[in-house]
């Protein structure tokens, strides 16, 4: 449940990632105060602590690559007043909402779009980064190594490459719900696992990739790799927004991992993603979203 796929369970690889962005957009506002110290704390590692404000004048030319509909890029552009942001992801009409999004929030003469896919399209026109951001991204690249290193070569020196990949599993229900059998969500993790390393070997160009990130970024060439991990907590009980998204997410699991969920937990999922049912997510009390992203940081030379 980390992340949201929108194949059926026989198309592991074709993505339609333009069908899925009002999910990405609600979940990327939803993880906004976890996006939000992240950003705190790559600030620290671009400018240290006690040069923060000439840290952040430093800071020129900030990528979100794989931006999806820009939510993050817009909080990126909040966090470096002084650079110019670039949305870069190969889906034209998620970069459409990009725009429109940094519009909105009065950020669109400092930023920008491009379309291009890693690892083949070449990022070269766009110059060099100060910062380059890629959040859940890589691990849709067939060759992540080629894609680290790709992004690794335009910075700057002294830029900063942040991989957001990794961290908890998403935790939205108590062990035991009182229907069905307890422990749905170690089992839908488990179908998850599968579906995954099914949808990565089907990823073209894959290439076996050991998911050590601070070794693929030194072998980048980056160095003073660091490493940290964002907690988003939103405690029961949710709002509507929040029941809403789990809901969505539910009834994705249930269409994806069909195949490798059993009769009992295929219907425990119909329940909870049936508003009209008072033990569904729409209406129950215990429904929470917990969830942790990993950061991976290193820096150029
Ligand atoms: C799970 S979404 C993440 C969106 C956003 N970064 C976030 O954290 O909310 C994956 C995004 O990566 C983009 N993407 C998929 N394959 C890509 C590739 N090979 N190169 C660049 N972007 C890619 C998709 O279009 C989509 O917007």
């Amino acid at each position: 449940m980390n992340d949201q796929h929108p194949h059926s369970h026989s198309d592991f690889t074709e993505m339609d990632w333009e069908e899925l962005a009002p999910v990405l957009e609600r979940e990327a506002v939803l993880a906004t105060p976890m996006y939000e110290q992240a950003a705190d704390w790559l600030r620290t590692l671009l400018g240290g602590a006690e040069e923060r404000a000439a840290g952040e004048a430093s800071v020129r030319r900030v990528w979100d690559v794989g931006s999806g509909p820009g939510v993050v890029t817009c909080l990126l552009a909040r966090a470096f007043p002084h650079a110019e942001v670039v949305a870069v992801d190969p889906a034209p009409a998620l970069l459409a909402r990009a725009r429109d999004r940094a519009a909105r929030l009065g950020l669109a003469d400092r930023f920008r779009t491009h379309e291009a896919e890693l690892p083949g399209d070449d990022l070269e026109t766009l110059g060099t980064a100060d910062l380059i951001w890629t959040s859940k991204v890589l691990h849709h690249v067939g060759d992540q190594q080629a894609a680290v290193a790709l992004l690794a070569g335009r910075l700057r020196p002294g830029g900063v490459l942040a991989v957001a990949e990794g961290g908890l599993p998403d935790r939205i229900l108590p062990r035991d719900i009182g229907i069905g059998r307890p422990g749905l969500q170690a089992r839908l993790d488990a179908a998850q696992e599968e579906w995954f390393a099914q949808m990565r070997a089907g990823l073209p160009g894959y290439r076996e990739t050991v998911e050590d990130w601070p070794a693929l970024l030194t072998a980048a060439g980056l160095a003073d790799t660091a490493g940290r991990t964002f907690l988003l907590d939103l405690p029961a009980p949710l709002d509507g927004t929040a029941r809403d998204h789990i809901t969505a997410r539910l009834a994705r699991a249930a269409d994806q991992y069909a195949d490798l969920l059993d009769e009992t937990d295929r219907k425990t999922l119909t329940r909870l993603t049936d508003p009209k049912d008072e033990a569904s997510v729409a209406h129950r009390p215990d429904a929470f979203f917990l969830t942790a992203r990993t950061v991976h940081a290193g820096c150029a030379e």
